[in-house]
């Protein structure tokens, strides 16, 4: 009895318990091994299907680039990795390698399937800017689509340089965000009619020199609501008038919404009102029975604000379509209040998708892979908590 106890309390051969466990650290090596082996003897299966494809596309007169069928190919991949250990980030990495190298054995020669010459540069410029998801979407979407671009967020505190600095550097383009939308007109050579129009530019394609201005916020705004929600016809309440404001109101009357701008600053939404052909009120005076659908514009609730909110809870009211713009984060408490209060809401991810598709597409004249930007946002979104 004595010897068993004994032999309990006595602790084991360290020696021989580091021997067990590297003997399981090179059993589990050799498990590594061979299936790094067998993924890459499937990739190369994959490459000489794809080489394949090419071989019939070549003869079919189709070209190299498919990008709806890379995107069906993406959505059953981040479908079947659903809930794996392989985080959403790698898949997209994953995925834009297969691609990159799918594409060079179909067309026969390294990047000509691309018709890419040297990297380009982009960046987003803005003040403060350091929180931006902008580098994470449209790098994802340049890994995937074999762009070879560059992107990054660089802090400007004074655009008109900024502009100076992208012209001079030979930056191919660039996202503006705030404070400095409605200052970069004055630095650029062209500005889209609608850009115009709205007043404000979160977009600049360098086009040799030439620097073109244009805004897809109220392409991304009313693409993210209409998916939601009929806007012709409806009322539509903007609170705010900067920016995104202007082009919520812009986007909505276009589709045949009748908009009222609330503001806290009176002049600014006057000067938007008038310019943009639609009503203003002071903030105070919104009434949920006077809209069909509430556009939320400003940063308010914006992280590291997140308990704040634009309006009472006693101005929502079931059925009110409430949109929050503001992205970070995603779920803001005039979202959470909204949904208590029995309304359908909309959050701001979808519109900063589409507005970055749109610059995508204006940058690189190729089609903008969307599940993609949308899942490295969402993943990016997610790791930040
Ligand atoms: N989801 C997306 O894709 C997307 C795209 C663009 C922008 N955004 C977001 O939209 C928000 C607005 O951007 P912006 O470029 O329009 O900004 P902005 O040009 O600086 O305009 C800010 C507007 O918000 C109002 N405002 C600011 N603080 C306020 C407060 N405490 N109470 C009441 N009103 C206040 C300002 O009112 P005053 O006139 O009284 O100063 C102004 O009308 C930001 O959070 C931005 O991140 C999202």
């Amino acid at each position: 009895m004595a010897k068993t106890v004994k032999e309990k309390e006595t602790p084991a051969d360290p020696a021989a318990e580091r021997a067990d466990e590297e003997k399981r650290l090179a059993e589990l090596r050799r498990v590594i091994d061979r299936l790094d082996a067998e993924i890459l003897r499937l990739f190369n299966e994959r490459l000489e299907a794809a080489r394949a494809v090419g071989e019939v596309k070549r003869r079919l007169g189709l070209p190299v680039r498919d990008t709806r069928r890379e995107a069906e190919i993406f959505r059953r991949l981040a479908g079947l990795n659903r809930g794996s250990l392989l985080a959403d980030r790698y898949l997209v990495q994953v995925f834009a390698a297969l691609m990159a190298a799918a594409r060079e054995v179909q067309s026969g020669s390294p990047h000509a399937a691309d018709g890419f010459g040297t990297p380009s540069l982009f960046a987003v410029f803005g003040n403060p800017v350091v929180h931006s998801l902008s580098p994470v979407m449209h790098n994802a979407a340049f890994a995937a689509t074999g762009f070879p671009g560059i992107y990054a967020a660089i802090r400007a505190a004074d655009i008109r340089p900024t502009m100076a600095g992208v012209r001079a550097l030979g930056f191919r383009g660039a996202s503006i965000t705030i404070p400095h939308k409605e200052a970069v007109l004055s630095c650029l050579d062209y500005i889209d009619p609608q850009a115009r129009r709205i007043g404000a530019v979160n977009t600049v394609l360098n086009e040799a020199g030439v620097l073109k201005g244009y805004n897809t916020d109220g392409e991304g705004i009313v693409r993210a609501l209409g998916e939601r929600v009929e806007i012709a016809g409806k009322r539509v309440a903007v609170l705010g008038a900067g920016g995104a404001a202007r082009a919520a109101a812009f986007g909505t009357r276009r589709e045949g919404a009748a908009v009222t701008v609330y503001n806290r600053t009176r002049p600014k939404a006057e000067a938007l009102a008038a310019a943009l052909e639609v009503s203003f009120r002071p903030i105070e005076e919104f009434d949920p029975s006077d809209a069909d659908i509430l556009i939320h514009a400003t940063p308010v609730g914006m992280s590291p604000n997140a308990g704040e909110t634009p309006l009472c809870r006693d101005r929502l009211r079931p059925g009110l379509v409430v949109m929050d713009i503001v992205y970070t984060p995603l779920r803001t408490r005039l979202l959470a209040e909204a949904e208590a209060a029995g309304c359908v809401t909309v959050d701001g991810l979808s519109m900063f998708v589409y507005q970055g598709a749109r610059q995508f597409e204006l940058w690189t004249g190729i089609e903008a892979p969307l599940d993609i930007m949308r899942l490295a946002v969402e993943t990016e979104l997610a790791a930040r908590g």
